[in-house]
């Protein structure tokens, strides 16, 4: 395995602010440089800017701005963005900077004297958005499929790379190296281009028509392809050619884009290289796009998402994991705030987070605060141990192949697994018999270490919360210092640790009336008031709640409706048994009894549900167990 790491987001043009397409990229790979790191490899994390081009200028006349001060502005704006979004990237690249301007010019002259550019005249037709050329074949409707809008005609003398030279070499060099573009269909992608013949890439601007960009070393009457002096950031930000960081992170840099860019990174980028004979990068990682209402972003809809505004109303950690966790590396994906809301709920408030408080509840009511010593271990223990122990090299494994969804929900299968332990080991019941104390024990330390190794393996998703998650378990370490071969391991949580409770750690987010109101028309038939009287309704106050084994969703509630009863009900995923006890609820006494699980269960507890959320109807203030409601 290599010991460095160096990953790279797309330099992102200066003609828009950031949105959340560039954020889901740039999070992406802050995750990957945070995972390598916590493997103990040595990282380098870049991204950047691209600000020359008509597109730049173009926006910076539409405001008014010469677009140097334009590009400035942008920048910065992105540049500030990203600590907000816990993005840590090693270096802030832009295509403006004078380093990077020699490098691209340092290229350009190696290629030029070895014979790879040339001089000619080229007419085809050009998309102004995209700062390039489209063949007929690329174009749908006559129109660019990026922007939908008709490309126009150009002719011009302008020097070209022979990238055509290159062209065997390259499909020869993909097919040896299945990995070099993944995911595959992307391989695929880049493969079926390269199935027609390429052409020739026109790499200048005469100054007469563009002067915002990088002057041709060998002539100066022309600035230099925005493309071609793009790629070259991943070079120059290094100090190509002799910089120690090039030596040290190209052998193993591997680029991060969405499928929009591919040609640019699949073609160009790896025929410019071998021109310039500079090895190639290791891996082309290509990811989807995240579409809204079904449809790709636009100011004219009003469907840009902006990151910032997100994160006021959900929370930083919420918004990472979300787009983590929703989008399939590799697919598009739809973004709405009703399914960040569901995720963050159902994941991280209700399964992660309830489960963390729950337990640190118990660590104070039973040990003092305190890490309990673990005892013999039964079966259970024996499974849920073995679970979160093999559960690192899976996630490993699933993040290292760009699997993130599946990474995480091997991680939420072990949560889901603590849960259910926990209910099954019923520690509320336990703490009751002195007898049981060391089973007690035994319990909250398998399922606090179990939790803590979630904490270990969420810390490139969340890096805010797997720190306050691991420092209330007692687990206090420096995130630089946190390594998944040491710390993902069983056994890293000591007794006698002191915990610490807090509020939530992902407070639920309400939804807001008018969602939920539209869910259930009302459209049952009337009844009479005699019909309705049939139903015996009265107040129970719930004496005793326990999970019933083998299921997710039930609880076996013993209440009092004036005299004892048993029923089951539905609301295991949003009820702990033990905040039930004592609690008073609406309960319908007269329903036929039935058998769940093999329990009789006699009555049915009345809840409300919004969204395929619980919660129990109450009387506004305690009466007497067995009040008939009219
Ligand atoms: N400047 C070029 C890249 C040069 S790299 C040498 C460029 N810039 S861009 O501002 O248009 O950014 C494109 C990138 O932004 C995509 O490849 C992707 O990383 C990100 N995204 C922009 N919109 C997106 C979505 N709707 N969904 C996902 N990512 C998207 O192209």
């Amino acid at each position: 395995m290599t010991a460095r790491y160096y990953i790279t987001t797309p330099i992102y043009y200066v003609n828009a602010p950031p949105h959340l397409g560039h954020a889901y990229t740039t999070i992406v790979a802050d995750v990957l440089n945070r995972f390598h790191k916590l493997t103990g490899r040595e990282t380098y994390f870049l991204t950047g800017t691209d600000e020359h081009g008509d597109k730049v200028v173009e926006a910076a006349a539409a405001v008014g701005k010469d677009p140097q001060s334009y590009a400035d502005e942008i920048s910065d704006l992105f540049r500030n963005t990203w600590p907000n979004l816990d993005i840590a990237n090693d270096y802030f690249i832009r295509t403006t900077d004078d380093l990077h301007k020699q490098v691209v010019r340092y290229i350009l002259q190696k290629v030029y004297d070895a014979g790879d550019i040339y001089f000619s005249s080229y007419s085809g037709q050009y998309c102004v958005g995209c700062e390039r050329f489209y063949t007929d074949r690329e174009l749908v409707d006559g129109k660019c499929p990026q922007h939908d809008r008709p490309p126009v005609p150009r002719e011009e003398e302008n020097y070209f790379f022979r990238m055509s030279k290159y062209q065997d070499w390259l499909i020869d060099y993909i097919q040896k190296n299945p990995d070099f573009i993944r995911p595959e269909r992307y391989r695929n992608e880049v493969l079926s281009f390269l199935s027609e013949p390429l052409e020739d890439l026109c790499i200048s601007r005469p100054k007469s028509r563009l002067s915002w960009g990088i002057t041709l070393p060998f002539d100066d009457r022309y600035v230099t392809y925005v493309w071609f002096d793009a790629l070259i950031n991943y070079v120059s930000a290094l100090s190509y050619p002799d910089g120690s960081l090039f030596a040290r992170f190209w052998p193993v840099a591997q680029h991060l884009i969405a499928k929009d860019i591919l040609k640019p990174h699949g073609i160009y980028w790896p025929t410019m290289l071998r021109a310039a004979e500079i090895p190639l990068y290791q891996h082309l990682n290509v990811h989807g796009y995240w579409n809204v209402e079904e449809k790709k972003m636009s100011k004219s809809r009003g469907t840009v998402v902006k990151p910032l505004d997100l994160l006021k109303v959900y929370g930083l950690d919420a918004f990472r994991y979300f787009l983590m966790r929703e989008m399939v590396f590799g697919l598009d994906a739809s973004f709405s705030e009703e399914a960040l809301i569901t995720r963050v709920n159902a994941d991280l408030a209700n399964d992660l987070g309830n489960l963390a408080s729950r337990l640190l509840t118990m660590i104070h009511k039973y040990c003092e605060g305190k890490v309990p010593s673990p005892d013999t271990e039964d079966k259970d223990d024996e499974e849920l141990k073995r679970a979160a122990t093999e559960l690192p090299a899976t996630y490993a494994l699933q993040v290292e192949r760009l699997e993130f969804h599946k990474a995480l929900m091997a991680v939420w299968e072990l949560i889901n697994h603590v849960n259910r332990y926990v209910d099954q080991s019923a520690p509320w019941v336990l703490a009751r018999d002195p007898q049981k104390q060391s089973r007690l024990h035994t319990v909250l330390y398998y399922s606090l270490e179990s939790l803590r190794i979630v904490g270990v393996l969420l810390d490139p998703i969340m890096p805010n919360a797997s720190k306050e998650l691991l420092d209330r378990l007692g687990f206090k370490i420096d995130s630089s210092e946190l390594r998944l071969g040491r710390h993902a391991t069983w056994g890293n949580l000591l007794p006698d640790t002191t915990t610490r409770r807090g509020k939530a750690l992902f407070p639920r987010i309400e939804r807001k009336v008018e969602d939920a109101e539209t869910d259930e028309p009302i459209k049952k038939p009337l009844l009479k008031l005699d019909e309705f009287s049939r139903l015996d309704l009265r107040v129970a106050e719930i004496l005793g709640a326990e999970a019933v084994p083998g299921s997710e969703n039930l609880l076996k509630l013993e209440v009092d409706i004036g005299e004892k009863r048993t029923v089951v009900a539905g609301i295991a995923r949003h009820y702990r048994p033990e905040d039930l006890v004592g609690r008073q609820v609406v309960m319908m006494v007269n329903l036929k009894p039935a058998k769940l699980m093999g329990i009789r269960s006699e009555g049915m507890v009345l809840v409300a549900s919004i969204d395929g959320e619980m919660t129990l109807i109450a009387p506004e203030k305690k009466v007497k167990p067995g009040s008939p409601i009219h």
